[in-house]
């Protein structure tokens, strides 16, 4: 399972990629808005920087919301950079906006994914992936991983190539769940990457052989 960030933020970005296990990146408006970049060419820029910074997939998210606008943004943003992934919003201009990116090689991001019958249509359009968002389903008191189950099962019976990506993820928990039901990739927090870290047994442990090994050298 690869593991992309879900952040615009480069300190993170950096944080992650030193781990050694980052695979990508996500963005969308929110989290570019969120470390202030505002405008088309600063925008423009920040995806090249965090290219730069990571050899793998970069989401870059369309503003556009019918087919010629998210054609003629996708077409730019996918001219950035090899590593660049058009992020489409689940939309019927955006179905149409997918497949015709699927016919020219540019590879796609469908996103704001929160049904089986979204996954079909972006999988029968071509996406590279699919973006069903467990926490918000999970925030509305449903179950985000139980779509992410039954999508798996859809596309390996159908034999879609589509990739699921578990987005929208908030804790540890969600990439070990998403690992056991079958996603192809996670998004994630840096928090969440982090939290796969703790265990106290594992503190406690590593206390202990500190300790005796101290022992040795008094
Ligand atoms: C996906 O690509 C989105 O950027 C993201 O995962 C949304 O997460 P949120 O629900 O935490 O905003």
């Amino acid at each position: 399972m690869k593991f992309f960030i879900d952040t615009a933020n480069l300190a993170q970005i950096k944080e992650a990629h030193d781990l050694g296990i980052l695979d990508g990146v996500t963005t969308n408006p929110s989290l570019m808005a969120k470390e202030g970049i505002f405008g088309e060419e600063a925008v423009i820029n920040h995806y090249k920087t965090i290219c730069e910074m990571v050899d793998g997939d970069v989401s870059a998210e369309v503003i556009s919301t019918d087919y010629e606008g998210i054609i003629a943004e996708g077409e730019k943003l996918a001219a950035l950079h090899k590593n660049i992934v058009v992020k489409v919003p689940m939309i019927k201009d955006g179905i149409k906006a997918i497949k015709y990116f699927s016919s020219k090689g540019i590879r796609t991001n469908c996103t704001l994914v929160f049904s089986s019958g979204q996954a079909i249509l972006a999988a029968k359009a071509g996406a590279t992936y699919l973006s069903p968002f467990i926490g918000r389903i999970d925030d509305m008191n449903w179950d985000g991983m139980e779509l992410i189950s039954q999508i798996a099962h859809i596309y390996s019976i159908q034999g879609y190539e589509t990739q699921i990506l578990a987005a929208s993820i908030r804790n540890p928990l969600h990439i070990v769940k998403s690992a056991e039901v079958g996603a192809h990739v996670v998004t994630c927090p840096l928090s969440a990457i982090l939290g796969l870290l703790k265990h106290p047994l594992t503190d406690i442990g590593l206390a202990q052989f500190l300790a005796d090994h101290a022992k040795g050298n008094k």
